[in-house]
């Protein structure tokens, strides 16, 4: 039996807030999602009520958690600014947009960034442009650093259009720890986080940037992730809340730009580099994604969207060109089957590619393997 609305509204009717009246009155809940054994539903608040709230947000979970049929529940705190409310006050761990500012200095936002224990290194694989190839990057590079025997996992932090659970074949739900801890499902030796493991991939889910930060932050605090010498984050397009809340809130040591050649594409590779660098993250280098096309029918080379942009682009504004992944079918069939190129073929030339460029990155981290 499925969950509904109105056993979540029930539960949390129980829950008193410092507003003085039960949580499910209390006008701070957004549209809850209730879809088989998931709960989804965040609550918002103003800046400087947020610390009040984050007991209740776990009351909240605690409360929908124990009703019957439920198996998975995220309920996210969220923090917003009334316009003319003045500079907030920072609440731990919540940080609303709109006081972002740029700069690490000990005040801002980017000040009170937290390393996720256990975990050595975390890069972001992104574009400014859409539909560039990131998540297939992001995941034949993971596989890249696995083969060269670094212990890494995958986040998939495109919270409006997940692709882990499609590029992996995976279905299932993450399962508890006992202390209420999400466990990263497990495929190609590599633990995978995405809020697409927790509602429908078809699921329209209408989050406002606020919400993206908490649902982010959740992903990566509340994940059992273990000890990993490499985070890879996947991110969605473009260079807003998701990208800046990644930012602020933990120590990303670069961020890896996917481009395909065009010229439209590179214009927002570029905007994606000054993005990373106005939060000080440095760019670990461009990639040249679809770069070349591969006939599969002669092997016959060609370039059909002017290839070489990308390289062309690095060296203008001085970051490493990491390599060319071709534009091949066998890609794109592999990965919309859940069967990424570096484990269907792993020791051919893409699976070359992925590697070398994964090596790349692995030098300039001077991330070092333990030889056991
Ligand atoms: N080198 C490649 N050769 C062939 N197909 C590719 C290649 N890279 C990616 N694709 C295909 O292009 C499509 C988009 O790729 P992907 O989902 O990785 O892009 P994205 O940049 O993450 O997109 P979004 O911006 O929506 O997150 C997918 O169908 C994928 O299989
Ligand atoms: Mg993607």
């Amino acid at each position: 039996m499925s969950v509904t609305k109105d056993d979540v509204l029930n539960s949390l009717a129980k829950i008193q807030t410092p507003r003085g009246v039960p949580l499910s009155v209390a006008k701070v809940l957004s549209e809850i999602t209730a879809s088989g054994d998931k709960v989804f539903f965040s609550l918002t608040v103003d800046a400087a009520e947020a610390r009040a709230w984050e007991g209740i947000r776990a009351q909240a979970e605690e409360a929908v958690r124990a009703i019957p049929g439920v198996k998975t529940v995220m309920v996210a705190l969220t923090a917003e600014r009334r316009p003319g409310s003045g500079p907030a006050p920072a609440p731990a761990g919540v940080k609303p947009v709109a006081s972002h500012q740029h700069g690490a200095g000990a005040d801002s936002p980017m000040g009170k960034q937290k390393a996720i224990p256990g975990i050595k290194a975390i890069i972001a694989v992104a574009s400014g442009k859409g539909g560039v190839g990131k998540s297939t990057t992001a995941l034949n590079l993971a596989l890249g650093f696995r083969d060269l025997g670094l212990k890494v996992g995958l986040l998939d932090a495109d919270i409006y259009g997940p692709s882990v659970p499609r590029l992996t074949g995976i279905k299932e739900m993450p399962q508890l720890t006992e202390d209420k801890k999400m466990i990263p499902l497990q495929r190609f030796g590599l633990p995978l986080m995405s809020i697409g493991f927790l509602v429908a991939e078809d699921t329209a889910m209408v989050w406002r940037g606020p919400m993206i930060m908490s649902a982010i932050r959740q992903m990566l605090w509340d994940v059992a992730w273990g000890e990993l010498d490499l985070l890879v984050v996947d991110m969605p397009p473009g260079t807003g809340d998701a990208q800046l809340s990644l930012a602020q809130q933990v120590p990303l040591a670069g961020a890896v730009i996917v481009s395909t050649p065009q010229d439209l594409a590179l214009i927002d590779a570029r905007r994606g580099i000054s993005m990373f660098k106005k939060v000080d993250v440095p760019t670990l280098g461009i990639i040249e994604n679809m770069s070349y096309f591969m006939c599969p029918h002669c092997n016959g080379r060609s370039d059909i969207f002017g290839h070489g942009g990308a390289r062309h682009e690095a060296e203008r504004v001085g970051v490493p060109f990491l390599g060319e992944i071709p534009l091949d079918i066998a890609i794109r069939e592999g990965s919309d089957a859940g069967r990424p190129v570096l484990e269907t073929d792993p020791t051919g030339k893409h699976a070359e590619v992925y590697r070398a460029i994964a090596n790349k990155i692995k030098s300039e981290l001077r991330l070092e393997t333990v030889v056991a």
